[in-house]
């Protein structure tokens, strides 16, 4: 059982997740068509991580048995100015999705909601590794600059990203 309050932050938390999943699908269709295909195949990748983030606490409202209100999902940015761009709105998205996290379980412990914190320790620990991921592809463009090799070895190297069921789900069977 939880209560109101954190089943509406819960239910905040998996529109979030949506507009994530939409901004990433915006950046792999956007880079797609600039023919980066290693670069869209990433951020496609990252596009089904952030459903499975939302499947995750949709899942989790069921078997607390609150309901799952989803709302319309917002706007999202269409283009981005350089490859380094976009992996720096990357970077300053994850940042805030962190921060949602942790006020996220600052109000399940104010709730004394052991369940709920048990729950988002998943998220908040998959939220270091996805800010350090951005960081480094950002340093690696750096380094790259304009040199059209390095260009084409990025978005190889990020077409080798492989998509892998998250444990929370995985579990789930
Ligand atoms: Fe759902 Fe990229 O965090």
């Amino acid at each position: 059982m939880i209560t109101k309050e954190v089943a509406a932050a819960l239910n905040k938390q998996i529109n979030n997740e949506f507009w994530s999943a939409y901004l990433y699908l915006s950046m792999s269709m956007y880079f797609a068509h600039k023919s980066y295909d290693g670069i869209a195949h990433w951020f496609h990748v990252q596009y089904k991580e952030e459903l499975d983030h939302a499947e995750i606490l949709m899942n989790y409202l069921i078997e607390q048995d609150a309901k799952v209100e989803l709302a319309p999902v917002g706007a999202v940015d269409t283009e981005w100015e350089t490859l380094k761009t976009a992996f720096e709105s990357t970077l300053a998205h994850e940042q805030r999705v962190s921060a949602q996290f942790n006020h996220l379980y600052a109000i399940a412990s104010e709730h004394h909601d052991y369940a709920t914190m048990t729950m988002l320790q998943w998220f908040i620990s998959e939220q270091v590794e996805e800010e350090a991921t951005a960081r480094n592809y950002i340093d690696n463009l750096t380094k790259i600059g304009d040199n059209g090799y390095g260009l084409y070895m990025f978005d190889k190297e990020l077409g080798s990203r492989s998509y892998t069921t998250p444990a929370p789900l995985a579990t789930k069977g």
